[in-house]
């Protein structure tokens, strides 16, 4: 932990600037941001800090929607889904009077420094937002996509992951009754991560994510030879941003081509989104609330909070948002290699 004291009465002097911090969710919410906000508070207010809850993200910041947040305001939260101070994509903090707007009321509120919980377009806002006004503002990875560069880890991913797993064990029940191939798409616009962990999880004949086109042509053998000579049912997971089209749509063309299969198709939505968070993603989100009060403590601005090998670093905003989360090119042949 960086919070270390160095002067006599236990507070240093770039300490004591600091009164009051702003907390916010941004974006598509994720499991565990509410640990996120409850870890930022406590730790705020340990520090002898005062805290605000900013509700509806940087829409919420516009209007002015601050509430005082306590100790016994986050109490009992740990293990909720959602996000208590509600989320939002906001238009407005695109322009420049809104973000005007946004920090008059900061202002007004006496606001220091913000910490903000989501994924690339929050710290999108943030990098822009800090570089046009003096408000020091520290990330925390909350998106269920894992996709942020210079983190292993993003609050939400566990859960999600747990959640596809669970719903594909089911849906593979089914699918084998019938000697069905199912098509179920898992979400991720622009990144194949959740896909590719769940699908070798429940162990998936194919995997088609945005990252890798090569999945494509283990559909198509799968399709010739797997399924007709050896398979009773088939499981193939679906990236929402493979650039095949989508669930829907790659199973249409299944269906064109290969009339005699008996295709279905499930998208599981927004069921990722929620639920309790599980265990990695309370004490990941409970590491990097603390963490992000300790780096606004000790004056770092503009920067993220990751984890790199299990301990918490501080990443760039410019290069969190810049940089893309790869995949790792080992997960994709170990799919290769088991599939045989
Ligand atoms: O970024 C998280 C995420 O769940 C993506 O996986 C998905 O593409 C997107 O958000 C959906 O966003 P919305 O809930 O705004 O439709």
């Amino acid at each position: 932990m960086n919070s270390k004291v160095n002067t006599e009465n236990g507070v240093s002097p770039k300490r004591k600037k600091l009164q009051k911090i702003g907390v916010f969710t941004s974006g598509g919410d994720a499991p565990g941001m509410n640990a996120a906000i409850r870890a930022v508070t406590r730790a705020a207010l340990s520090h002898g800090l005062q805290v605000v809850g900013i509700r509806h993200g940087y829409q919420g910041m516009i209007e002015g929607q601050f509430i005082s947040l306590h100790s016994s305001d986050v109490s009992g939260i740990i293990n909720q889904g959602g996000t208590i101070l509600k989320t939002a994509r906001s238009k407005d903090f695109l322009t420049s009077e809104g973000r005007e707007k946004a920090y008059l009321n900061l202002k007004k509120h006496d606001v220091d420094a913000l910490v903000v919980i989501g994924g690339d377009g929050s710290f999108t806002g943030a990098l822009v937002f800090s570089q046009e006004y003096d408000i020091p503002m520290v990330g925390i990875p909350g998106t269920i996509d894992n996709d942020m560069f210079g983190t292993d880890y993003t609050i939400g991913y566990d859960t999600a992951l747990n959640t596809v797993v669970e719903a594909v064990d089911k849906i593979k029940d089914t699918a084998s009754s019938h000697g069905r191939i199912f098509f179920i798409e898992v979400m991720g616009r622009e990144a194949g991560l959740l896909a590719l962990n769940s699908g070798i999880a429940v162990g998936a004949e194919v995997i088609l994510i945005p990252e890798s086109k090569e999945q494509h042509e283990e559909l198509k053998k799968f399709l010739a030879k797997g399924y007709k000579t050896k398979e009773t049912s088939g499981i193939v997971i679906v990236a929402e941003g493979d650039e095949m089209g989508g669930a829907i749509k790659i199973a249409q063309t299944v269906t064109e081509e290969h009339p005699d299969l008996d295709v279905r198709v499930s998208i599981l939505g927004h069921i990722q989104r929620g639920g309790s968070p599980t265990a990695k993603d309370r004490v990941a989100a409970t590491r990097m609330g603390v963490a992000a009060v300790d780096a606004l403590l000790d004056d770092q601005k503009s920067i993220m909070i990751g984890l790199k090998n299990e301990k918490t670093v501080h990443v760039p905003f410019s290069k969190a948002v810049k940089l893309h989360h790869s995949i790792d090119e080992d997960l994709i042949e170990i799919q290769r290699v088991i599939n045989i």
